[in-house]
């Protein structure tokens, strides 16, 4: 038996709730015991909604609590590497929010910073572990696609102005990106740890709909090692409200198509070796989600226990985590050239993501 983990969140805002739900539904061995945020009246909602102490630095939290195991970091992602690297000398083992950071350089110093103070890092990806997920990605361990022909993904939700307006923050270069980096960051790493490696890509972007610098809608093509290609799309220009998040893969022996708001239902399930599990597959794996960041949470720190219990790796510790800024950094700088072809880990020249304003 062992004994439950101490976490501490840092980032009281919207996301923050899918961690303390996950921490404190009883399912986990695991024990919340702080909780913190810059503005106080945010940290004061959540510690007394879980009758917790609450800080507004989170120095001081951690000076209180010295027996925490694993702090949880869900502060806006272009502060992720300024505090992991900061909180990363406590020696506490530390789960960063998506996507990692913004910049490939930054994901370095975090996984060195981790590193060197005997620490674990692990980035949330919880999609992952949605069941249509799941069902997928074993029947492609099983070999049951056969050679991999094309995956697709399609992130079409619906953010309004009052979305970006609601902090200064979210629709900025400096700490967040556009639809691609905030919300469909998802759906590039599912393409990833479907397809594999990528050899090239190229990205157009546009502004249509919302007053924001970064980009609401993007297209991209996708080259994988295999020879596989993949199709990717995603807006947050949708109207009049969220339609999908779906993924498709395609393969010589079976296709899949994963969709719902969050990649949370079976809609295709077709196989050659058709197995009389699959009659029952879409009823058993497909999933009801609240919103667009699904159920994911629980299973998803489930498994950072489980790692760090069994000394095992994680789904998604710094360097799964850094391919996808890799995806993400290459994307925008295809589409601050036009369109060109690159392949990630490109010499970076004019992407803006994690670009400081010039004062
Ligand atoms: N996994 C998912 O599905 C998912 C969903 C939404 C957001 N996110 C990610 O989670 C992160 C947070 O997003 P959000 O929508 O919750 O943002 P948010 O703005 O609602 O919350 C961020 C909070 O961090 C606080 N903060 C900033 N600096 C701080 C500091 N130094 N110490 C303590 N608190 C500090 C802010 O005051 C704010 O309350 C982002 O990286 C975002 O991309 C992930």
């Amino acid at each position: 038996m062992y004994r439950k983990l101490r976490f501490a969140l840092i980032g009281c805002g919207r996301v923050s709730e899918n961690h303390l739900g996950a921490l404190t539904c009883g399912q986990l061995p695991s024990e919340l015991v702080a909780v913190c945020d810059i503005d106080e009246a945010k940290a004061r909602a959540k510690g007394e909604k879980y009758k917790l102490p609450f800080y507004t630095d989170y120095h001081a939290m951690l000076a209180a609590h010295p027996d925490v195991d694993v702090i949880n970091v869900a502060t806006p992602t272009g502060y992720h590497a300024t505090h992991v690297i900061d909180l990363a000398r406590y020696g506490k083992h530390i789960v960063v929010e998506k996507p990692m950071a913004l910049r490939v350089a930054d994901c370095d110093k975090m996984i060195k910073a981790c590193q060197r103070n005997h620490c674990r890092l692990f980035v949330v990806k919880q999609n992952r572990f949605n069941p249509a997920v799941v069902a997928a990605r074993k029947a492609l361990d099983e070999g049951r696609f056969g050679k991999l022909v094309m995956g697709t993904v399609r992130v079409r939700w619906r953010r309004t102005q009052e979305y970006y307006e609601q902090d200064n923050w979210h629709g900025t270069w400096a700490l967040d990106g556009g639809v691609m980096s905030q919300q469909a960051s998802h759906h590039l790493d599912l393409l990833q740890w479907f397809l594999g490696p990528i050899n090239n890509l190229h990205c157009r972007t546009a502004t249509r709909l919302l007053d924001i610098e970064v980009e609401d809608t993007a297209v991209a093509t996708f080259q994988f090692k295999s020879g596989a290609l993949g199709a990717f799309e995603a807006t947050v220009a949708t109207r009049p409200q969220d339609l999908e998040g779906s993924l498709s893969i395609l393969g010589e022996k079976g296709s899949v198509v994963l969709g719902g708001h969050a990649v949370n239902k079976i809609l295709y399930w077709g196989f050659s070796d058709a197995r009389p599990e699959d009659a029952e597959i879409h009823q058993l794996f497909s999933q009801e989600v609240p919103n667009v960041y699904g159920r994911g949470h629980t299973p998803y720190l489930a498994s950072v226990i489980e790692a760090l219990h069994h000394k095992k790796p994680g789904m998604v510790e710094g360097h799964e985590g850094k391919k996808n800024i890799q995806i993400l950094t290459a994307l925008y700088e295809s589409a601050a050239r036009g369109g060109v072809l690159l392949k990630p880990g490109c010499p970076i020249r004019r992407s803006r993501l994690g670009e400081k304003k010039k004062r």
